[in-house]
């Protein structure tokens, strides 16, 4: 399927991601005011809510990582097949990790993703995914933070892509149905 953006129906404007993520930087810059705060952003799709929401975190001893995963499937449909494109270059034992996520829709690549974390012992492991798809859960994750809980539709723009394309889109938009 060919998407162009004029087909998409906005969702989320610039201006309301950007409120909304200042609330969520508040709130994690509360919750870690006296621990050290270990930001891991899952790409490829976080890099853009990652990038926002650290600059709204008044921290002195934040530090960031980055891993790669991908899921196997087709265009809008994940397999549940994760695999690490790219692991993380700082040790997290002991660590009080905040993994960014994009979206979690079934939740398997999350799953995973804190399956294999945890063998690695941090000291604490929390969750903040800007989106959350609730309709197609299949594995349930404890979510500390969520930026938004959407319908279930297709979403891209921020990050998320289509087919690899749109994640220079500075809003999120959902594909209009025609
Ligand atoms: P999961 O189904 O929770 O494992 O989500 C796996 C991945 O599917 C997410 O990290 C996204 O990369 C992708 N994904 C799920 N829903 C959407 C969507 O609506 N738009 C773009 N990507 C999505
Ligand atoms: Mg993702």
């Amino acid at each position: 399927m060919e998407i162009s953006s004029d087909q998409l129906d906005v969702l989320y404007s610039e201006e309301a991601l950007q409120e909304r993520i200042l609330e969520l930087g508040k709130k994690i810059e509360e919750d870690y005011r006296d621990k050290d705060l270990h930001v891991i952003c899952v790409l490829k799709g976080s890099f853009l809510f990652l990038a926002d929401l650290v600059r709204a975190i008044r921290h002195d001893r934040l530090s960031v990582d980055f891993l790669g995963l991908s899921s196997y499937g087709n265009e809008t449909k994940s397999s549940g097949v994760v695999r690490m494109t790219q692991d993380l270059t700082i040790p997290i034992e002991g660590k009080h990790v905040l993994i960014i996520e994009d979206i979690i829709d079934t939740g398997l690549t999350m799953h995973y993703l804190l399956e294999n974390l945890r063998t690695r012992l941090p000291k604490s492991i929390e969750i903040c995914t800007l989106l959350h798809k609730p309709a197609n859960t299949e594995k349930p994750v404890d979510m500390k933070y969520i930026g938004f809980t959407i319908p279930n539709k297709f979403v891209i723009g921020y990050g998320l892509d289509y087919a690899e394309c749109f994640r220079n889109l500075p809003y999120i938009g959902v594909v209009r149905q025609s």
